[in-house]
C-alpha cells in the first residue's frame, strides 16, 4: 500500500489524516496517511529515510516547509517563488519534487466555491510571514488591481512587496495607516488568530462589498471572521475550504485523481462548530 504522511513538529492537531482518509475512501485509492511528529534536529534524515524506505509522499507543515524546500531537487514555479513547499513526492527518476498547495488552495476557496472574482481587485493582505509569502504568486495570477501588506513589524512587509514588485502595484502599508481608499478583499494571514488574537486592523479597510478571508480555521468563529462581521463585510470566511482545497491538490499531484471537496468541507465545519482555536494543515 504506498504510504504518504504529514511531516510537523508539534502534528497532533492536524486534520490532514482524516481529510486524506475521506480523498482515499472517495476515489477508491489504496493509500496509508499517517501524522509523524519529527525532531527539528532530524528533519531531513527523517525525511530522506521516509523516501528511501519506499514513501510516496508527504505533506510538510510548520516549522519544516522552507527546509523541505532546500532538500528538494526540483522546485515548481510556486515553491521558487515562495521558497516553501508543503507537498513532496519523487518523479519519475526518483528526484525529490517539491510543490506548494497553499495558494492553490486559498484560490479554488475564494474562486471556486466561494464566486470570488479577484480581476483589478484591491487586496490587503494581514501578515508578512510563510503563509502569506505563500499564497502571493496565487493572488498574483488573478489579476488584481493593488495588493497592499499589512504587517505588525513594518520592516518585513517592505521586504516582501519588494521581492515581488514589478508584477502587480504591491505596497507595505505602515500600521498606522488610516485608508482613504477602502479594500474589495481582506485577507488574514497572521498567525495571531492560532491563539484566539485579532491583528490590529487600521480604520477605512472595508466598504459594504468587502469581502474578509481568514486562512486560520478553529473551533467555533475565528477572531478575524467575528472582526469581519462586526466591522460590516458583506462575508467572512475561515479557512477550513483552503485548508482542504490544499490538501486535495497535494491528493490529485500524488494520486492523478481529484477529489470532491464540498462534503468534507461541510463535515469538517460541522465538527469544528464548538468553540476553541485550531491551525492548519
Ligand atoms: P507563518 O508561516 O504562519 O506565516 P510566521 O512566518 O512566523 O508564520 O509569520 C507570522 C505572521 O503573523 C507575521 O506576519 C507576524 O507578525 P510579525 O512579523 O510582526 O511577527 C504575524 N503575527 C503573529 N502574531 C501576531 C499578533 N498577535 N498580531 C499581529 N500580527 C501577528
Amino acid at each position: 500500500m504506498d504510504r504518504y504522511a504529514v511531516v510537523g513538529h508539534p502534528i497532533s492537531h492536524s486534520r490532514s489524516p482524516w481529510i486524506h482518509a475521506q480523498f482515499a475512501a472517495q476515489t477508491a485509492q489504496s493509500m496509508q496517511y499517517t501524522a509523524m511528529d519529527v525532531d527539528p534536529a532530524q528533519f531531513e534524515a527523517s525525511i530522506a529515510r521516509f523516501f528511501v524506505e519506499g514513501g510516496a509522499g508527504l505533506n510538510i507543515t510548520v516549522p519544516f516547509k522552507e527546509r523541505a524546500c532546500a532538500m528538494a531537487r526540483k522546485r515548481s514555479p510556486a515553491v521558487d517563488a515562495c521558497g516553501a513547499a508543503n507537498t513532496l513526492y519523487l518523479d519519475a527518476e526518483g528526484l525529490l519534487c517539491a510543490e506548494n498547495t497553499d495558494g492553490h488552495g486559498l484560490l479554488q476557496d475564494l474562486v471556486a466555491n466561494h464566486g470570488a472574482c479577484l480581476a483589478e481587485r484591491r487586496i490587503l493582505l494581514l501578515g508578512a510571514g510563510g503563509a502569506v509569502r505563500g499564497v502571493i504568486p496565487a493572488l498574483l495570477e488573478h489579476g488584481p488591481a493593488h495588493i497592499g501588506i499589512l504587517n505588525r513589524s513594518h520592516d518585513k512587509a517592505v521586504q516582501l512587496a519588494k521581492h515581488f514588485r514589478g508584477e502587480v502595484d504591491i505596497k507595505a502599508w505602515p500600521a498606522e495607516t488610516a485608508f482613504a481608499q477602502p479594500f474589495d478583499l481582506i485577507i488574514n494571514g497572521t498567525s495571531a488568530g492560532l491563539h484566539g488574537d485579532l491583528p490590529s486592523i487600521p480604520a477605512g479597510v472595508l466598504h459594504s462589498q468587502t469581502w474578509c478571508y481568514d486562512m486560520v480555521y478553529g473551533k467555533g468563529e475565528t477572531a478575524f471572521v467575528q472582526w469581519a462581521r462586526r466591522a460590516g463585510a458583506a462575508k467572512a470566511i475561515d479557512g477550513i475550504g483552503m485548508l482542504v482545497e490544499q490538501a486535495a491538490r497535494a491528493f490529485s499531484i500524488w494520486r492523478g485523481v481529484t477529489p470532491q471537496t464540498a462534503a468534507i468541507i461541510q463535515a469538517l465545519r460541522q465538527e469544528l462548530a464548538a468553540p476553541s482555536p485550531g491551525s492548519g494543515l
